[in-house]
């Protein structure tokens, strides 16, 4: 027996109809927002992730999945989507003359050669939202808010913002030089990653998932000490528009993003019993120029569908999610068959779901099969009936029946179910 690739899973049944329900939301949701979908293609030139992701990251250095195509080029499947879409953007100029906030959002598989494990897949689902052309710390607040209301909506009630900012690029400069002076005497005490990371990538120490609780990371510098004035009050700023937007969010100056694209503002969103990030994202002013486009800044941030999936499918448990039907219409022999696959195609039409029996089951079976697909409504049919143009409707939970004329099914169902 062939099986699935290491860190894929296959999408169907409960988790199907979950994944479905949010991107369904979602599409509700981003109209509202004003957003434009885009797709982009699974696979890039190498370079693109290269430049854009950061050469130094954990995702560029260990999680790619690279190849060299027939023609000789260096592909990369994509492992977020930001850089993706910044390409597009760029490349096909849709960036045109305008002077308002351009939104765009997806919703679509990555790959990152990650040891698997709980909420960490080598195929995985992001749904993200990518702001370009304001700087406005007000559109910041708006893309936070909209992550934050989408996990309300989708019944995860205890949803946190946990937000940090990383200030300009002298912020920056000034902090980084204080982790590497604090870290430096220390650098024998460092996990392997983090003594690399001293060299390549200093503020990636905060996110050690080895040392972090211990004395030397607790008493770190922290980015609040090292940040200009004017980078504190856009923090200041964004906060009180989070405020006025009722965003839970809590301040974590440990949280520094594993992409090296960001500037001021990052965060991710958490649930409060459970520490795997469901999305994260944050402020990108110079992403756009380094790809070669225009000098043009950007704010964005991406779910972890897979982990989505899993956490309300913990929420509402197997049962609420699942699969119901409006009516099932039983027949036995051919002359109940025929009505039977007719009024199917007409309840469908109008928007009545149901199913037949299709599969030559006796009676009996029949009201099992209905009782299995949850069917509301069951349509049992009697030749002798028939003929009377007289069907009967039986309410499956209730077990009341009522005699209806043919023409109005439709018009019996629309209004119960
Ligand atoms: P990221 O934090 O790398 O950001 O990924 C966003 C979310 O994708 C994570 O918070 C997590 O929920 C999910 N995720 C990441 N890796 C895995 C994995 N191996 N298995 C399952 N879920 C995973 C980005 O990708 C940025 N492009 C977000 C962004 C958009 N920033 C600005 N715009």
């Amino acid at each position: 027996m062939i099986t699935k690739p290491k860190g894929t899973y296959d999408l169907y049944g409960t988790d199907e109809r979950i994944y479905s329900y949010i991107s369904n939301l979602i599409d509700d949701y981003m109209i509202n927002y004003n957003y434009d979908k885009i797709r982009t293609p699974v696979f890039e030139a190498s370079e693109l992730f290269h430049r854009g992701v950061g050469e130094t990251t954990d995702i560029v250095t260990k999680e790619t999945y690279d190849f060299t195509d027939r023609g000789g080029r260096s592909i990369t499947l994509r492992p977020e989507g930001t850089a993706g879409v910044v390409r597009s953007f760029i490349e096909n100029k849709l960036y045109g003359n305008r002077s308002d906030a351009i939104k765009f959002y997806y919703n679509e598989t990555m790959y990152r050669y990650e040891r698997p494990q709980a909420g960490r897949y080598r195929e995985l689902t992001q749904i993200g939202v990518e702001v370009f052309n304001s700087d406005d710390v007000m559109i910041d607040a708006e893309v936070i808010s909209l992550g934050y209301n989408i996990l309300k909506e989708l019944g995860l009630n205890d949803a946190v913002v946990k937000l940090n900012t990383l200030g300009d690029a002298e912020s920056r400069k000034n902090y980084t030089k204080a982790l590497v002076d604090y870290f430096k005497p220390h650098v024998k005490e460092l996990c392997e990653d983090c003594q690399r990371r001293l060299d390549t990538n200093p503020l990636r120490l905060l996110d050690c998932k080895v040392d972090s609780d211990t004395e030397l990371f607790k008493n770190a510098p922290v980015i609040s000490d090292y940040l200009t004035p004017s980078s504190i009050e856009r923090f200041n700023k964004l906060k009180e528009y989070l405020n006025i937007l009722d965003v839970d969010y809590e301040i974590n100056y440990n949280i520094v993003r594993g992409l090296d694209y960001y500037d001021h503002d990052v965060w991710e969103y958490f649930l409060e019993d459970n520490n795997l990030a469901l999305g994260g994202g944050g402020r990108y002013n110079t992403l756009i120029k380094s790809l070669d486009g225009p000098e043009m800044p950007a704010v964005g941030f991406a779910f972890g569908v897979d982990r989505l999936i899993s956490v309300i499918k913990n929420k509402i448990g197997e049962n609420e999610a699942e699969k119901t039907l409006d009516a099932f219409i039983m027949s036995v022999n051919e002359e109940e068959r025929m009505f039977a696959i007719k009024i199917s195609q007409t309840l469908r039409l109008n928007n009545i779901s149901c199913e037949i029996n299709s599969t030559n089951l006796g009676l009996k079976a029949q009201f099992k099969q209905a009782d299995r697909l949850n069917s509301k409504f069951l349509v049992l049919l009697n030749s002798e009936n028939l003929k009377k143009g007289i069907i009967t409707i039986k309410d499956n939970k209730t077990k009341e029946e009522v005699k209806v004329d043919e023409s109005e099914v439709v018009d019996y169902l629309l209004g119960n179910i």
